[in-house]
């Protein structure tokens, strides 16, 4: 007979409890696809007596997730507290230096220390796993390491926030500024407990930059990821885009290029009609492309109990049925450390400024464009201020260099009222 694979869990949020009952209501269909049994040891949450309408009484409870990481009776350290360092690193590093297998959620703490931890457990002879650390229920690392480990990867892309898609496509749908959207979006409890991991892009951006590693067989390197959040996106951008057949999404790109790896989480301009366009509210997407493959689109819920958990489960069942894969796609040790590239690819572009409505204002934002080598592509004037006009200008394929030097020179005209707004236009 088999022995069951069991589980010491630490975390008891919505997606550990979405675990618990997952093992305990897909119990059978586990033993049958595992080919053992799955069961859980011990449980450690920082509250022993909350209700979470599961039952817990036949586990183990530590109150100390390192001391439920190191116990005799757990195969399988199941990672869900969060945070990148603190009691979640204690408690990894503890499991993996006891010999125990790691599945974790948490993209924060990979994003930061994913190369060590990753180190660490190939030198125990154990795998770190974590496909629930990006897009969710989403199985994005199985595609990569897996589905598509015959593919040299061109280009990753992937709205990877929910709460910014959600915000994105409100702000869209119902005409409401950012601010009104947010605070819907907080009412909801959609939010991060600091938000500007979400909105900031930083939650989007260790997504991403765990899918580059994979990709590209590099580094984890967070550090260089170019990060810009939805702070800055008003009703009108999202209004002009979409009259001119886009959609604006927090998007997160990797792809490596001649001057090297570049990773940038961004607002971006997509055509409307495309799959990552068309993505409505909190729903992640991910976009794969491969030499052979061409492009593969995923799409599904990137958060939530089922999902997230949906997941985790998928690494466990794994490490029952004896697949043992590297944490990366490619031993720790053969990961490259590519040098960081700033955008480097050209693109057109969206700007919009207010311009003073005074004759030779526009030339001169045209000498900026054009001193600079930007080619203008489209341009309006669509409302009027006084005594400004707002002022569209999508350009032709231009690198973000040159861009930065429009910029800068249009700011030093006496012309251009505050700073523009500058969006890339993302071949998708
Ligand atoms: N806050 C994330 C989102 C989910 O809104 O997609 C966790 O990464």
């Amino acid at each position: 007979m088999t022995t069951p694979l069991r589980l010491g869990i630490a975390g008891l949020g919505t997606v550990g409890t979405g675990v618990v009952k997952i093992v305990q209501r897909q119990a059978a269909l586990l033993e049958k696809r595992s080919g053992r049994a799955v069961t859980i040891s011990a449980i450690s949450a920082r509250s022993r007596d909350k209700d979470r309408g599961i039952r817990l009484g036949d586990y183990a409870w530590e109150d100390d997730p390192v001391a439920l990481a190191k116990r005799d009776d757990v195969d399988v350290f199941v990672e869900l507290m969060g945070g990148s360092d603190g009691p979640a690193k204690a408690a990894t590093e503890a499991a993996l230096g006891a010999g125990k297998d790691v599945v974790t959620a948490n993209k924060a703490m990979l994003a930061h220390h994913g190369q060590s931890l990753a180190n660490l457990a190939e030198d125990n002879g154990r795998v770190l796993r974590f496909e629930a650390a990006v897009a969710g229920g989403i199985p994005v690392i199985k595609a990569l390491t897996e589905g598509l480990a015959g593919n040299e990867i061109t280009r990753v892309m992937g709205v990877m926030n929910g709460t910014c898609n959600y915000i994105l496509t409100r702000m869209e749908n119902a005409g409401l500024p950012y601010d009104d959207v947010f605070a819907e979006a907080d009412a909801l409890g959609y939010l991060e407990a600091d938000p500007k991991l979400d909105v900031g892009g930083i939650d989007a951006g260790h997504k991403l930059c765990l899918l580059a590693s994979i990709a590209f067989g590099t580094n984890v390197d967070f550090d260089n990821v170019q990060l810009e959040g939805i702070e800055k996106i008003e009703t009108t951008d999202i209004e002009q885009a979409a009259d001119m057949g886009f959609r604006i999404k927090l998007l997160g790109v990797a792809q490596m290029t001649p001057r090297g790896l570049e990773q940038r989480m961004s607002p971006c301009l997509v055509p409307a009609n495309s799959p990552l366009g068309q993505l409505e509210g909190g729903t992640n997407m991910v976009v794969l492309e491969g030499d052979s493959v061409e492009q593969i689109v995923l799409r599904g819920p990137g958060a939530g109990e089922g999902p997230t958990a949906s997941a985790v489960m998928a690494d466990v069942i794994d490490i029952a049925r004896g697949t043992r894969l590297s944490t990366f796609g490619q031993p720790a040790a053969t990961l490259s450390a590519a040098p960081p590239s700033a955008t480097s690819i050209p693109a057109p572009y969206y700007i919009r400024l207010q311009l003073h409505d005074k004759p030779g204002a526009l030339a001169k934002v045209a000498t900026a464009l054009g001193e600079a080598a930007v080619s203008i592509d489209r341009m309006r004037q669509y409302g009027h201020d006084e005594p400004t006009a707002p002022v569209l200008i999508v350009t032709h394929k231009t690198t973000q260099e040159a861009l930065d030097q429009a910029l800068a020179a249009m700011a030093e005209t006496d012309v251009v009222e505050g700073s523009p707004v500058a969006i890339r236009v993302e071949a998708v």
